[in-house]
């Protein structure tokens, strides 16, 4: 499940290196790097961790050049580390490889390298290969020769791109079985290589896939293709016309399961550059926010249609507890028709992944004519709500393609958690330990949301009970409310089955007339502030008949022991709490929509953008 970009041409490699990793970030999470042909010598940059690191270590110590490869790795043989992230250097540091799969044989092949006074720097099977073809390529005294000897050795399955700087003209790749595609893209006076099609089809859609043990001598002019054996190839070239968006859906089998999978990157991408855990300070530059300006502030308004109004739902809080200043959350078609309250003293906030749903614009000018301040909060980069607020925040979650919003919804209510604190620091209203609790607890987000992710298959055997219900109840209270309506909206848009969602206090003056054991109920019951109410709500519920499925934290054996099935969310700070309460009920919609049959990306009578009123 690695991900390798290779160039070769004119222009300036890791660029372009880097933006075809971003493309196939998906396929490996825990390292990544590149390595670049400077001036003759070869330069390598490694990270641990997400592409984000290397970028800002490529930043920070800049190499270009017009030859290099690059990679996102996987891990399978040595911990996810700089040391064993790729592009792996021989020990002259004239060759360099990257390696998609598993060399079967490396313990034998690493013994004998050993014995011959070989020195490992890393824990990877991948390393054997690059010095197995160092020690041919003294032999032989040429790359081609020499890779090939080397793949000769090789068990395995394998897509492998290497090239040395004794022969600064030319790449090599090759593949042998299935362990990933090798892609050579044509060019004008350059050639790409890729694992997959999304990382260079911006650049190219002339295509060459490499058959199981075929390997590829790219020059910038030219790609000779022969058998690993040496048996001369001629190729036929591919014109593909996916575009670059609809060809990224890579493993999944729908965009909206990439996109809730996405959620690991796409909140460690709304931290990255706004939250310095060091000093405890958020920085939030586009919103063009001043001392003067927060301090008179006297009232929010939050703005916005569908899942965004949820998102909206929770940061009406967020702000109320955080900054203490009074907030409301208005649905964007009922704002404009209510002659709001709103004026130059308040701040009207439009929340919308596409940056362009007619209400939420004609809310966004509703306050504007009323005098108040706008921002928005959007995925969409140059969208109108963009382009027409006086301040925004960048959603950075990349595209969003399934109609169901799932990574454009969790990475708005981390924004509004930043804006809150930013708020309440510029009115003073923070002590620096408060201000950096508050930031501090961001910091684990990214990888609390990794292990509910982890859990999709105790969500997809709950899906398997639920799947052939009529009717569905979700009960929440306080932060988590917002997140019972965000459940159902998401298994109404999806799955077709009718889902009502109710504060759970309410329960009692009307709903819970309608339980009994047809009636299955949704309760989101983690170790919250309203954590003892969930409680005798599910008791309630359970006293009826109901089966219930609690959305818990980890480890509580007292929701476990009440409830019929249990969805496990990691513990985290209450207010940043329905960011991880919100992925296994999107799991949950997502696996009963599947599981009837249904068109998850593309549900009936829905558009992801709507234009109209
Ligand atoms: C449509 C989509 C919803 C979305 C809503 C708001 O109804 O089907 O998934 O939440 O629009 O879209 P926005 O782009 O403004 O966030």
């Amino acid at each position: 499940m690695c991900g390798i970009v290779g160039y070769i041409g004119e222009r300036d490699a890791t660029p372009l290196i880097l933006g075809g990793l971003k493309k196939l970030e998906y396929r490996g999470y825990d390292s990544a790097g590149l390595a670049v042909l400077k001036n003759g010598q070869i330069e390598v940059r490694r990270n641990a961790g997400k592409l984000v690191n290397l970028e800002m270590n490529v930043c920070e110590q800049p190499i270009s050049g017009t030859l290099g490869i690059g990679h996102t790795r996987w891990a399978t043989h040595g911990e996810p580390s700089a040391r064993n992230a790729h592009p792996h250097l021989s020990g002259s540091g004239e060759v360099v490889v990257v390696h998609n799969g598993i060399v079967e044989n490396f313990i034998e092949l690493k013994e004998e390298l050993v014995t011959e006074g070989v020195v490992f720097q890393s824990d990877t099977d991948t390393e054997t290969i690059v010095h197995l073809i160092e020690k041919f390529l003294s032999v032989t005294g040429d790359l081609e020769s020499a890779a090939r000897k080397a793949l000769g050795q090789l068990k395995g399955a394998h897509g492998i791109v290497v090239f040395t700087s004794r022969e600064p003209d030319k790449i090599i790749a090759a593949r042998i079985g299935n362990a990933g595609g090798v892609v050579i893209g044509l060019g004008e006076g350059e050639n790409f290589i890729a694992s997959d099609i999304p990382a260079i089809l911006e650049h190219t859609r002339k295509l060459i896939f490499l058959e199981s043990r075929q390997m590829a001598v790219v020059t910038r002019e030219d790609v000779h293709i022969s058998t690993i054996e040496g048996t001369v190839i001629h190729p036929q070239v591919s014109s593909v016309a996916w575009d670059p968006v609809s060809a990224e859906k890579g493993e999944y089998r729908h965009f909206m399961q990439k996109e809730i999978h996405e959620q690991v990157r796409s909140l460690t991408d709304t931290l990255a550059g706004r939250v310095n855990f060091k000093e405890g300070t958020i920085r939030l530059p586009q919103l063009n926010l001043t001392v003067e300006k927060a301090k008179e502030v006297e009232k929010i308004v939050l703005t916005a249609c569908g899942t965004a109004s949820h998102a909206g739902m929770v940061g009406r809080i967020l702000i109320e507890r955080i900054a203490g200043i009074p907030a409301a959350m208005e649905i964007a078609s009922e704002f404009r028709y209510s002659d709001p309250i709103v004026n130059d003293k308040t701040i009207l906030i439009a929340i919308s992944q596409s940056g362009e749903t007619a209400d939420t614009l004609a809310a966004m000018e509703e306050g504007r004519r009323k005098g108040a301040t706008i921002w928005s909060i959007v995925n969409a980069i140059g969208s109108q709500a963009m382009r027409v607020a006086d301040g925004s925040i960048s959603m950075q979650t990349g595209p969003e393609i399934g109609v169901a919003s799932t990574k454009a919804f969790t990475a708005p209510l981390v924004d509004l958690y930043m804006l809150a604190i930013l708020l309440a620091d510029l009115r003073g209203d923070l002590s620096v330990q408060e201000r950096k609790k508050l930031v501090e607890d961001l910091r684990l987000i990214p990888e609390l949301a990794g292990r509910c992710l982890d859990r999709e298959g105790e969500v997809e055997e709950t899906a398997y009970l639920l799947r052939e219900s009529k009717d569905m109840l979700y009960l929440g209270r306080g932060i988590n409310m917002p997140i019972a309506y965000e459940g159902a909206l998401k298994l109404k848009e999806i799955s077709y089955i009718h889902a009502e969602a109710y504060p759970a206090g309410e329960m009692k003056h009307g709903p819970i007339a309608l339980i009994d054991e047809n009636m299955p109920v949704v309760a989101i019951a983690i170790k919250d502030p309203w954590y003892e109410k969930m409680i005798s709500q599910i008791e309630q519920a359970k006293a009826r008949g109901g089966i219930v499925v609690a959305v818990a934290t980890e480890g509580d054996e007292r929701v476990a022991a009440l409830v019929d099935r249990v969805l496990w969310v990691p513990e985290a700070p209450w207010m940043l709490s329905p960011v991880l309460t919100s992925i296994p009920l999107q799991m949950l919609a997502y696996h009963i929509a599947t599981m009837r049959g249904l068109d998850v990306d593309q549900p009936r009578n829905l558009a992801k953008s709507v234009t109209v009123e």
